[in-house]
């Protein structure tokens, strides 16, 4: 699932008339061809190259339209129809509509899909409406929050983190979706978490699928923001920054690299204020309910005492390098989008051990580019293969050097909390 380029318009096109002359769009075609490319709103499904499934979407004002979906008969039945939907719904959502409506013939492709969705049917007109949760005051604090709708299979999809996001799965995600449940057996959901480990390994991503899963707008407070008017009126910046966040009904709210704000005071005494000021909006964040702080860091060993203590975050967890099981999902994810790839990515395993995704993607790209200046030379067959990909793994610096991995887990044995 993904926006629409203009690379993809002829696909687009041609799934658009293939749905018109079997009747399934009645709607004028050059009146939606013209909303293509005019700005990022329409959504496409894709496997591997092919376009299998397109949604026309439009922004005018504070309502979504979604004015066409088509799906290619193939892949009718699948569910290409309703996650479409939800991917252009969170789109519209996220760019300040307030409702999307969808007008659909009933019966035809991607009704079904939107009264899944939760889409109701304005019979006789067959107009499917939806009107967002978040308030309008609370669109704008997201606005200008830069605040995100994440896709709610960011969950399923992320790879690797396995023990992280089975206990994330059972001691937040579980205790939140379900607290009525929750509520009978006393069970208390967390309010904070803060994640550990080198750079690269996830955590951000991570955050972002736990906001996706909830269905809360995920929102990132950067500490490089903050310090825009000198240290001291770093702590009144991050108090009013919780007061606006806090308006939010529902939110994950991200602070990456929290050491910038929260390094130890006793070698920076200057930070008492701001570490204070997190200190209590660990609190009024308890104290509310409803909402998730998560925090990341790459040094927790810098992080000033208080703040790892426990009682302030409910859970600790570290975040490493992927496991071999990782990596393969990884990897097989990034070599399927490559069509002149002939990698298995199983072969590779146990060569890529300590890279990071991001080192991972790098390796792939390296590869990628050989195979390509290959084939613009004018080699017959240059594909990426098994030798070209080797090449290029060997070539790609690990992030995390073997001090630095002997040190997070020596970290993790330290601080994990779980
Ligand atoms: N599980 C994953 N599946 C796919 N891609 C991933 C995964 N984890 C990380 N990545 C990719 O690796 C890159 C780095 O991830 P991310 O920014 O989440 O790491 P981070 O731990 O937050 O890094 P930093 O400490 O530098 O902030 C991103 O491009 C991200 O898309
Ligand atoms: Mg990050």
């Amino acid at each position: 699932m993904r926006a629409a380029s203009r690379d993809d318009l002829p696909q687009v096109i041609r799934l658009l008339e293939a749905a018109r002359a079997s009747q399934d769009l009645h709607l004028d075609l050059a009146d939606v061809v013209a909303d293509l490319g005019a700005d990022d709103l329409t959504v496409v499904a894709a496997v591997e190259n092919d376009l299998v499934g397109a949604l026309v979407g439009r922004l005018e004002g504070e309502t979504g339209r979604i004015l066409a979906i088509v799906v290619a008969p193939e892949w009718r039945d699948r569910r290409v129809g309703a996650s479409l939907i939800e991917y252009a719904e969170s789109r519209l959502f996220g760019r300040g509509a307030r409702k999307v409506t969808a007008l659909i013939a009933d019966g035809r492709v991607g009704s079904l899909s939107l009264a899944e969705r939760g889409f109701e049917a304005i019979r006789g007109l067959a107009l499917y409406e939806k009107a967002e949760t978040i308030e309008p005051s609370a669109m704008s604090v997201l606005h200008r929050w830069g605040g995100e709708l994440v896709p709610l299979e960011r969950w399923d999809e992320f790879s690797g983190l396995r023990a992280q996001r089975e206990v994330v799965d059972e001691r937040v995600l579980a205790p939140l979706l379900e607290s009525d449940l929750a509520e009978r057996f006393g069970v208390i959901p967390p309010t904070t978490m803060l994640l550990f480990g080198p750079p690269g390994t996830g955590k951000t991503s991570f955050a972002k699928a736990v906001a996706g899963r909830l269905g809360w707008p995920f929102v990132e407070i950067l500490p490089s923001k903050l310090g825009a008017e000198g240290l001291a009126m770093m702590a009144d910046e991050l108090h009013n920054a919780f007061e606006e966040l806090l308006s939010l009904e529902h939110a994950v709210i991200f602070i990456d690299e929290v050491d910038d704000i929260a390094s130890s005071r006793a070698e920076r005494p200057e930070s008492q204020a701001v570490v204070n000021e997190l200190l209590k909006a660990v609190v009024r964040i308890r104290e509310a309910g409803g909402r998730l702080l998560v925090c990341a860091t790459n040094s927790i060993g810098s992080l000033d005492p208080a703040v790892v203590r426990p009682g302030r975050f409910d859970l600790v967890l570290p975040v490493g390098p992927p496991d071999s099981e990782a990596r393969a999902a990884l990897l097989g994810g990034m070599l399927e989008s490559i069509q002149s790839s002939v990698v298995d990515a199983a072969d590779f395993v146990e060569e890529t051990e300590g890279l990071t995704p991001a080192d991972l993607a790098s390796a792939v790209q390296r590869a990628a580019s050989d195979a390509f200046g290959a084939a613009r030379r004018g080699e017959p067959d240059a594909q990426l293969d098994a030798a070209r990909f080797r090449r290029a793994i060997r070539a790609t610096v690990p992030t995390i050097s073997a001090d630095a991995l002997a040190a997070f887990h020596r970290e993790a044995d330290r601080f994990q909390r779980i």
